[in-house]
């Protein structure tokens, strides 16, 4: 949580720039982003590796905030790139990022997603079943071209955090099953096949995950599949991906660990795996998402409306919500704010902050403490760099809010602001022939 406030005018800083001037110069919702933060947390993530010495790529999950920019940044930094749409991958290269570095996603990749990616010789798809590995064979014969895969493998392991964004259960859509033995057979088909490359493995256990458990249980359950394929078939993978989901803290209680704890600790756990079983090394991928970007993105808005229920609660209205972050209504995620213009004020009064969709479920946060505030002031609510603007929305024909990269001392608009034309533009207009017949 980035609470700079050493200027005299009591506001905010966001990468040394004052919240409210920003929120004057763009307008509200605004989304901003401390891009020195961000690339701390990609560097963090590099000397992990580095430090061990480990052959490796750090993808980053672009489905926590993709834009041009953030791609160029994540080019900057040396990243790989994990996209899971066309969408992405379109951004990817309209953004000039390494296609080599690029790993597709995704448990439904169409026909047309998977021809872009190749013709664009994208670094590997990391396929999830087994229509998919029938899809890349018929594309990689029909243009004569060998595709590089990892095999997502769900390794039957509950990572502890929110049930809805868990992905590593053996319930569950993603990857092939370990457990019943759709892994092994996936392994033997990508082997076979002449159009197919078997770089690796990858799995994915979950989401905002705060111990090093989860992951050290995954890469156990990945070795011991490892042992039994170089016995059966003499298969011994080059690359593992353990996937993304470390946490972060959105509010004071939330305790996140170093992020080179978790590589300190996999390497640690691999490492003695690749020894009793006697093969080299694997390379080491990971993918995270909201540990780049997370805690680097804060939100801004301007407070309107209020509703005062005697002894029971006081609303405070916001200029967005659920249209700009989704998670508190879908997760019931939690988030801290401060009011951006008097951020040392002593917080005196509890109120909830609604946001302005027609839905009673949009709430951002409810019972905070903040000074009293009034309409017209700005309330700036942190960590909402990941998967807000990636699922904002236009519920309610709401424009998305505006992004802006502050770093150095500059502040660059790197989304606009959608405007009312925007919003109406994919529309037609509808005459009906019932009407004109006679
Ligand atoms: N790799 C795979 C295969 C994933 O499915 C995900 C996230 C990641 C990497 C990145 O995970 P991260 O490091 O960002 O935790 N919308 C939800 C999160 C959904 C995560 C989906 N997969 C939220 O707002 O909390």
């Amino acid at each position: 949580m980035v609470k700079e406030s050493n200027n005299n005018l009591n506001h905010l800083l966001i990468g040394g720039i004052s919240a409210v001037d920003l929120a004057k110069k763009y307008g509200t919702p605004l989304i901003a982003y401390d891009v020195e933060l961000i690339r701390k947390r990609c560097q963090e993530f590099k000397d992990a590796f580095a430090k061990h010495g480990i052959a490796n790529q750090v993808a980053y999950a672009s489905k926590a905030f993709c834009s041009i920019a953030i791609v160029q940044v994540m080019k900057e930094e040396g990243m790989s790139l994990d996209v899971v749409s066309g969408g992405e991958l379109h951004t990817a290269l309209s953004a000039g990022f390494p296609p080599e570095k690029i790993h597709f996603h995704g448990n439904n990749k169409s026909k047309a997603e998977i021809e872009m990616a190749i013709d664009a010789n994208i670094g590997c798809f990391v396929v999830d079943n087994f229509y998919e590995l029938a899809l890349l064979e018929e594309v990689g014969r029909e243009k004569n071209k060998r595709i590089s895969v990892l095999l997502r493998m769900t390794p039957g392991i509950e990572a502890h955090t929110h049930e809805y964004i868990l992905t590593g259960q053996e319930d569950s859509k993603f990857g092939f099953d370990l457990l019943s033995g759709q892994g092994d057979q996936a392994i033997v088909y990508a082997l076979k096949s002449s159009e197919l490359d078997l770089l690796g493995i990858h799995c994915h256990i979950g989401s905002q995950i705060f111990e090093t458990t989860g992951f050290i249980l995954a890469a156990d359950k990945m070795f011991e599949a490892i042992g039994k394929w170089k016995d059966s078939f003499a298969y011994v993978p080059k690359v593992v991906n353990l996937g993304g989901g470390f946490g972060i803290r959105y509010v004071q209680e939330d305790e996140p660990l170093p992020l080179s704890r978790y590589v300190d600790e996999l390497v640690a756990a691999i490492k003695q795996h690749a020894e009793s079983l006697d093969i080299k090394m694997p390379e080491i991928w990971i993918e995270p998402g909201r540990s780049i970007v997370g805690e680097a993105g804060t939100t801004i808005y301007q407070i309107g409306s209020e509703k005062d229920i005697p002894n029971v609660r006081k609303y405070v209205s916001i200029d967005g919500g659920m249209s700009d972050n989704l998670r508190p209504a879908l997760y019931d995620a939690k988030y801290h704010a401060v009011i951006a213009n008097r951020v040392n004020d002593d917080a005196s009064e509890k109120v909830s902050i609604a946001g302005k969709c027609c839905e009673t479920g949009d709430m951002l946060i409810w019972d905070i403490m903040l000074p009293k505030v009034e309409a017209g002031e700005y309330l700036a609510v942190f960590s909402t760099g990941a998967y807000g603007y990636s699922m904002a929305n236009n519920y309610n024909r709401i424009p998305r809010p505006a992004v802006v990269f502050v770093e150095n001392g500059q502040d660059t608009l790197v989304i606009k602001r959608e405007t009312y034309d925007d919003i109406v533009k994919n529309d037609l207009p509808y005459k009906s022939n019932a009407l004109t017949k006679n």
